[in-house]
């Protein structure tokens, strides 16, 4: 048996090894992945156990991506870029590697689960913290028109934008700046603001939306989330929550691990069932 875990405090909602259980059984490897919750400043001990006792590969989720980046022997570029590590891979050598799967699991979920199109288009992403700096390079990969930052805080949009704007038609602005957008100007809105997680939503102008909009969260939950109830009540016809982002980035993880891709929508499936 090759062993797996995920890490997070907490970690009792994560869903990451329902979701390894069922790409092991699809690809009929044996495998055993567990949770384990150090405490908020333990994480180094743990990884040092866990790899120390013969275990492969390990995900990563909040508060620890910080940690597993500084712990990683090396880093993908991607994992370089995001400043986050949710994916760690024994390798060969017995070094450990880091990666994030994050910006794929978000952008094969908008790209090949849902269909849309990010290439040409106008892009809004509403927050500037570690989930938009984990998936900014792989969205401005796609080649957007533009990709707009709003945040709360400007400063810290500014200081993200900084280490991205190479990479693409970058921009930010505070939600105050948003009314000067023509209405339905944004051909997709990505959620990715905390606030959401505790039912909230920062200051956003009805103008954003119109029935074309297309509008994806970052988070999911068995109930839409109040962004995309928003989205809805404003004519949004096409919407998305999180859970493909979070099946496809654990997909990255799996084949980072075991070699091999395996596939994402019976797996959305089971989990969509799972959460009602
Ligand atoms: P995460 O890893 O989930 O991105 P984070 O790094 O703490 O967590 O970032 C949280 C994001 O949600 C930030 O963009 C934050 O805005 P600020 O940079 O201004 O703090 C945003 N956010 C959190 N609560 C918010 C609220 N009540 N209204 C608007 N934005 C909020």
């Amino acid at each position: 048996t090759k062993h797996y875990q995920v890490v997070g405090n907490p970690i009792a909602q994560s869903k990451s090894p329902f979701i390894h259980a069922e790409f092991a059984k699809q690809t009929q490897q044996v495998i055993s992945y567990q949770r384990a919750c150090p405490e908020v400043d333990g994480f180094a001990i743990e990884a040092q156990r866990f790899f120390g006792s013969g275990g492969l590969g390990m995900n990563v989720t909040a508060p620890f991506k910080l940690d597993a980046y500084n712990f990683a022997d090396s880093l993908t570029p991607r994992a370089t870029l995001a400043g986050a590590v949710n994916t760690l891979a024994l390798q060969d050598d017995g070094s450990i590697l880091g990666d994030n799967t994050d910006g794929y699991g978000l952008v094969t979920d908008i790209t090949q689960q849902l269909g849309w199109t990010l290439k040409g288009k106008n892009i809004l992403v509403l927050g500037a913290g570690g989930a938009v700096r984990g998936v900014l390079q792989l969205l401005l990969e796609q080649r957007p028109a533009q990709l707009v930052l709003a945040n709360r805080t400007l400063a810290k949009a500014e200081a993200l934008a900084s280490v991205f704007t190479h990479l693409g038609p970058l921009e930010v602005v505070e939600f105050a700046a948003l009314p000067a957008f023509p209405a339905g100007h944004f051909d997709l809105i990505i959620n990715a603001t905390s606030a959401s997680l505790a039912g909230d939503l920062p200051p956003l102008p009805e103008a954003l939306i119109a029935p074309e909009t297309h509008c994806y969260d970052m988070t999911y939950g068995a109930q839409p989330t109040v962004f995309l109830r928003w989205a809805e009540s404003l004519g949004a016809g096409v919407r998305a929550d999180g859970l493909g982002m979070l099946v496809g980035q654990a997909a990255e993880s799996f084949r980072l691990w075991h070699g091999v891709m395996p596939e994402v929508k019976p797996v959305m499936a089971a989990l969509r069932q799972h959460l009602k």
